[in-house]
């Protein structure tokens, strides 16, 4: 049973008089009516690992990257009609899953995918981890982005890999590989290219012409890429799409492998459900295999929860874009009118990525943990310079935060 205890830090957030709800401002109540962004979920015991981290502290946690959002009301209900069921063994999907994978590609990027490519994993970072053992003998190498979600450094560390970091560039404000560099890049003895698009963090989509450019090195250098997708449907910038690794050529599609999930976009990342997209058939073979005796069977909420998000949760999505929009404006507005602070635009993702360096801080997330307010330092991801903050939160909270990070620092 979930109990309910005070919320340390809700008394600083404005409610609404008449319903007691936290107040709304006239734009989000339009584009989220339906929904409940604003609402703050009391999500204390419940073994958040994003709560349970500042369990006795009054620190309002925006680190690890789930957002505080209720899933949607069709992903809500879905999951309650299989619970009613009251069984819950060994599920494995048959085709009509994989299928529902295949749609969406087809229906959201006009991809075509068949539903045999898809293989289900509970996670994308076993996937990663299976994608370099299963693609790379033992003396081969992987290439990762230097500056990047940690696990892209430790699963080919696991491996028995060395660090292959490949150089990254801020220009124009968006964090990326540095194609010029790569494209002077020495391969030999790669085999893996680990790739994050969007990139965690900085939020930055790759336009075609890059990811062209990108699959053009690994032709000429005979590497298999592994594209890691998951914030794929968080859209900020309205006039940017994501294009999937599988449409960018021929080339592209049989020779790598795209790793997909509802768990951001969607906050499910609890109920342990994802897939890789794998055309080549010796590719796929060999990421199964590797599978055996170490990758368990996908419990029967994840997969209930990824296909109706994939196949009913559109609406939802729009209006949780919406919201993160807002979100990611307020808070580009109001940390870039601190000195010392600068917050870099984002495309995608609720990972906001703030260069801190001015402040010549000698501990940086800890200064901001003392003000109350819990980021990941950015040397967990290779940019000591940096810390991330998530705003996937109602935007009370937020506000809240932008208040303590004030009040640290003017
Ligand atoms: C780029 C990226 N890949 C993978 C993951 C984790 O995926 P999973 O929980 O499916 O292993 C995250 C979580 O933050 C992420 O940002």
């Amino acid at each position: 049973m979930v109990q309910t205890v005070a919320h340390k830090i809700t008394p600083n957030i404005a409610l609404d008089p008449v319903s007691g709800n936290t107040q709304k401002d006239s734009n989000t109540m339009q584009s989220n009516d339906n929904y409940s962004f604003d609402d703050i979920v009391d999500r204390h015991n419940t073994n958040s690992l994003k709560w349970n981290k500042y369990k006795h502290q009054d620190v309002i946690p925006l680190w690890v990257a789930d957002t505080d959002f209720k899933v949607a009301p069709v992903i809500q209900q879905a999951l309650e009609d299989r619970i009613k069921h009251g069984v819950f063994g060994y599920t494995r999907t048959d085709e009509q899953y994989d299928q529902v994978v295949a749609d969406y590609y087809q229906k959201k990027y006009g991809c075509h995918v068949e539903a045999s490519w898809v293989v289900w994993v509970p996670g994308i970072v076993a996937s990663l981890s299976l994608a370099i053992r299963s693609l790379s003998r033992q003396h081969q190498q992987v290439f990762t982005p230097d500056m990047v979600y940690p696990y892209f450094h430790t699963t080919p560390a696991a491996a028995g890999k060395q660090a292959n970091h490949l150089a990254m560039t801020y220009a124009q404000d968006r964090v990326r590989i540095d194609l010029d560099t790569l494209e002077k890049r020495n391969a030999q003895d790669v085999r893996v290219m680990l790739f994050c698009n969007p990139q965690n963090p900085g939020g930055a989509i790759y336009t075609r012409d890059e990811l062209k450019r990108i699959d053009a090195y690994c032709e000429a250098n005979n590497l298999i890429l592994v594209s890691d997708e998951i914030h794929a449907d968080i859209i900020l910038d309205e006039d940017k799409t994501h294009i999937p690794y599988l449409d960018v050529s021929a080339h592209a599609l049989n020779n790598s492998i795209v790793l997909g999930a509802a768990s951001k976009a969607f906050n499910v990342a609890g109920l342990a459900c994802s897939w890789a997209v794998i055309a080549n058939d010796e590719l796929r073979k060999a990421f199964v295999d590797e599978m055996h005796g170490i990758i368990s069977e996908i419990n029967p909420f994840g997969y209930t929860a990824t296909v109706t998000a994939l196949a009913e949760g559109d609406d939802w999505l729009a209006a949780m874009n919406g919201y993160l929009r807002d979100n990611r404006d307020y808070l580009m507005e109001q940390l870039n009118a601190i000195k010392g602070l600068q917050m870099l635009p984002l495309e995608s993702t609720f990972l906001a990525w703030i260069d801190v360096s001015e402040l010549q801080l000698e501990d940086p997330c800890a200064f901001f943990e003392a003000a109350g307010v819990g980021l990941s330092p950015g040397q967990n991801f290779n940019d000591k310079n940096f810390l991330r903050l998530n705003f996937g939160c109602a935007k009370s909270v937020l506000e809240e935060a932008v208040r303590r990070i004030k009040k640290a620092l003017v």
